[in-house]
């Protein structure tokens, strides 16, 4: 396990909250979604018919599931996040001489629960869970930086970036993966902005309790003191960003208090909480390009609505 060099989780969770509910436009850093409440409620996005990404990706990663084999075999498989269990088995069972499984997580409890089920069930292979936040870049233990190295980065988790931080992540992928080395990443694909719109507003408002648990999270962790009704859901695709938007909108005037530290709310006044970038083909080969990959292959489904892209680091 490597050592954290960051303050611990809670102190970081407060900083980002008091510095984000400071700003003109107030915002909130998307990862803190994901704590035991939000991770089930993504869960249960996951499973949504309107929302087509999950279960999109999973097809494609199936039907292609022997040319990645081909791509990733011998090689040390390094996936960025440990959260997508369903996914990373489509490889690994397609996968026969995988050097080993590196999963990273930020989440240390997350990370040990995911490497201990794969061990369970892949009892041959070597898995080497490296605790790290992967937004930076972070030290490989020897024996993996030594060999071949494949990244994993599915679910579209890049979209959550702007497009400059994309490309700093995938320049720092490219130098972890070292000239040859390849990535599978997957992508969500620019469309119809009424699937977006439906896909980010579902019927039973399950994305709207995601994103709200957000404020729970707070009040739960920070002794913060929204009054949660009293904010409203709102998705919305902004074309010239290219990006899903979600924020939560304040309905009236009010006050409140996290930590101790007070904050001002208008009515109308919105909190920033996610960004979803969505790509075209060309656009994210582009990005590959100025990031230091060369696009081997894409595949797509049938209605182009997802997109799962095997990059290989550029001599
Ligand atoms: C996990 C970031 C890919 O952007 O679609 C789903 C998160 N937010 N519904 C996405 C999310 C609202 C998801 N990512």
């Amino acid at each position: 396990m490597s050592d954290s060099a960051y303050p611990p989780e809670d102190d970081r969770f407060l900083a980002d909250v008091i510095h984000g509910l400071s700003q003109d436009q107030k915002g909130l850093p998307p990862k803190y979604f994901y704590d035991a409440t939000g991770s089930a409620l993504f869960d249960k996005i996951c499973e949504l018919d309107e929302y087509y990404p999950t279960r999109t990706e999973i097809d494609l990663l199936r039907q292609r599931a022997t040319d990645v084999a081909q791509i990733i075999d011998g090689h040390h498989l390094i996936e960025y996040g440990s959260g997508s269990s369903v996914k990373i088995r489509t490889l690994l069972d397609a996968a026969d001489g995988l050097a080993s499984y590196v999963p990273v997580d930020i989440s240390e409890s997350h990370l040990l629960a995911a490497a201990d089920s794969i061990s369970r069930d892949y009892p041959d292979l070597v898995v080497i869970p490296v605790c790290a936040d992967f937004t930076r870049a972070f030290p490989l233990p020897d024996d993996v930086n030594d060999g071949q190295k494949a990244g994993f980065f599915p679910g579209s988790t890049i979209g959550n970036f702007s497009r400059a931080d994309a490309r700093s992540f995938l320049e720092m992928a490219a130098d972890m993966l070292g000239v040859s080395g390849n990535l599978i990443i997957g992508v969500d694909l620019k469309k119809d902005p009424e699937i977006l719109h439906s896909a980010y507003n579902d019927n039973e408002g399950v994305t709207a309790a995601f994103n709200k648990n957000l404020l729970h999270r707070i009040n739960r962790e920070l002794d913060g003191s929204f009054d949660v009704d009293a904010f409203e859901h709102e998705a919305r695709y902004v074309a010239g960003e290219g990006r899903i938007e979600m924020h939560l909108i304040s309905t009236r005037d009010q006050e409140v208090e996290v930590s101790g530290h007070t904050f001002q709310f208008r009515a109308g006044e919105s909190i920033h909480t996610e960004n979803s970038h969505k790509y075209d083909v060309d656009e994210f080969h582009e990005l590959g390009r100025q990031a230091g990959f060369t696009p081997e292959r894409t595949w797509t489904d049938s209605r182009n609505l997802f997109s799962v892209h095997h990059l290989r680091v550029a001599a």
